[in-house]
């Protein structure tokens, strides 16, 4: 019966593939496997009860309105929360430059859709976020890929991708998916005159700024582009960098609600782009998003996240400490800073797809860090996870872990 589809299939899903790991990781969602391997935070951290009471007075105060069709812009009061929440980060932008997204997924989707054109060159960090490649992928782009290491992208290869005229960079300086690596300050301010002296526009994806465990916040490269001197900026939003953001990782995800924040008229662009798609974002759910966080709830709860989060990723270190053949074995894990994952490298002549079939057998799950790299490489890295396991959870699955790198190890030595 299907088969009549297969010829009527656009050419722009023949990149679309079905991978093997995608189906191996269906396995780990069985109850007794420890799943080190989605990007899922913590749900006995969602503030259910204070969800319930907004949601409450949303339906008895404003029911009409929050079942109602509503502009595609997005809900003016929470628009403005948004713009105000920005603020305290400096990112000084006005309403009209705010568009409400059904989660910042969606953003990169209608960015693919207004912007990428089939074969147009997107510059992204190899490795990189796995979701942005499937929306762009989606628009037939093609990559340009610049490596990274402990102090994010490095900056000295990134000219050469510049100069090969990619349409926009796309960057994610905090607490990067997957890596978990934090660009510098120094690398910021290289890029952003970079970005004017070639001028190749930044998409900057920032869902986990917020959840900073250690140091200090780092300003985004939308202020820092304000703010350069050298590229005669005069310290106002210029819309050199689209900035995006969500409420997935500081209040649920399953809200569906993230934002852009571009110029005008890309936003413009952007909105006739998603009443194509959903016509706009679950009046509702941004007005609970709005009740449940007008009254400064949002940063108590982002505090208490942070502290549940860091705790998790502590242990995770030292777990990882504990259980794994040491550094001089060439297993090398990050110390990430914030975010939600752990980035792990494993010596070069070992496969982390072949590890995973062994550590779903120890009952334990991770995801491979190959299909992050557009640029290809990888094949012997591990994404950790370290916000939805409790912490008895990450000490038991990180010694699962353990046995099985030391047995691959021990089984497929360097000189092998
Ligand atoms: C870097 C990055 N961008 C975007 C998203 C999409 O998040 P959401 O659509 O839930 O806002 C994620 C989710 O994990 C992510 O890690």
């Amino acid at each position: 019966m299907s088969t009549r589809w297969i010829h009527r299939y656009a050419q722009r899903t023949q990149r679309m593939t079905s991978s093997a790991i995608r189906e191996l990781l269906k396995l780990t969602e069985k109850p007794d496997i420890i799943s080190f391997a989605g990007g899922l935070p913590g749900p006995e951290l969602f503030p259910v009860e204070e969800l319930r009471e907004a949601a409450e007075t949303v339906l008895e105060q404003k029911g009409r309105k929050a079942l109602q069709y509503s502009t595609t812009e997005g809900y003016p009061p929470l628009r403005e929360m948004i713009v105000r929440h920005m603020a305290r980060y400096g990112i000084v932008v006005d309403i009209d430059n705010v568009l409400i997204t059904s989660g910042s997924q969606q953003a990169l989707d209608l960015i693919g859709k207004v912007l990428i054109n089939p074969g147009d060159k997107v510059l992204t960090e190899n490795p990189t976020y796995l979701g942005a490649l499937q929306a762009f992928t989606m628009y037939s782009a093609d990559y340009v890929t610049v490596p990274l290491d402990d102090d994010g992208l490095v900056v000295e290869k990134l000219e050469d991708g510049l100069r090969s005229g990619p349409k926009f960079m796309y960057l994610l300086p905090n607490f990067q998916n997957p890596s978990g690596v934090t660009l510098s300050l120094e690398r910021r301010h290289e890029i952003i005159k970079l970005s004017d002296h070639y001028g190749i526009p930044i998409i900057e994806d920032d869902p986990y700024g917020q959840l900073r465990y250690e140091g200090e916040h780092i300003k985004s490269l939308v202020v820092l582009d304000a703010e350069c001197v050298q590229c005669q900026h005069e310290g106002k939003y210029t819309g050199n960098v689209i900035y995006l953001s969500t409420f997935s990782k500081t209040l649920a995800p399953g809200l569906r609600l993230g934002w852009i924040v571009a110029p005008k008229e890309v936003i413009n662009r952007l909105v006739q782009a998603k009443q194509g798609t959903d016509l706009h974002s679950s009046t509702f759910d941004q007005m609970l998003a709005y009740e449940v966080g007008r009254g400064g709830f949002l940063d108590r709860h982002v505090h208490r996240i942070r502290e549940v989060y860091g705790q998790r990723r502590t242990i995770m270190i030292k777990a990882l400490e504990q259980a794994f053949p040491d550094p001089s074995t060439g297993v090398r894990w990050t110390r990430p800073q914030g975010g939600l994952f752990l980035w792990l490298t494993l010596p070069e002549h070992m496969n982390a797809a072949d590890v995973l079939m062994e550590a779903i057998r120890e009952k334990v799950a991770f995801v491979p860090g190959a299909p992050f790299f557009p640029g290809g490489g990888g094949h012997n890295t591990i994404r950790l996870n370290f916000s939805n396991a409790n912490e008895q959870q990450i000490v038991e699955g990180i010694a699962r872990l353990g046995r099985v790198v030391t047995r691959a190890l021990a089984a497929q030595p360097v000189s092998a």
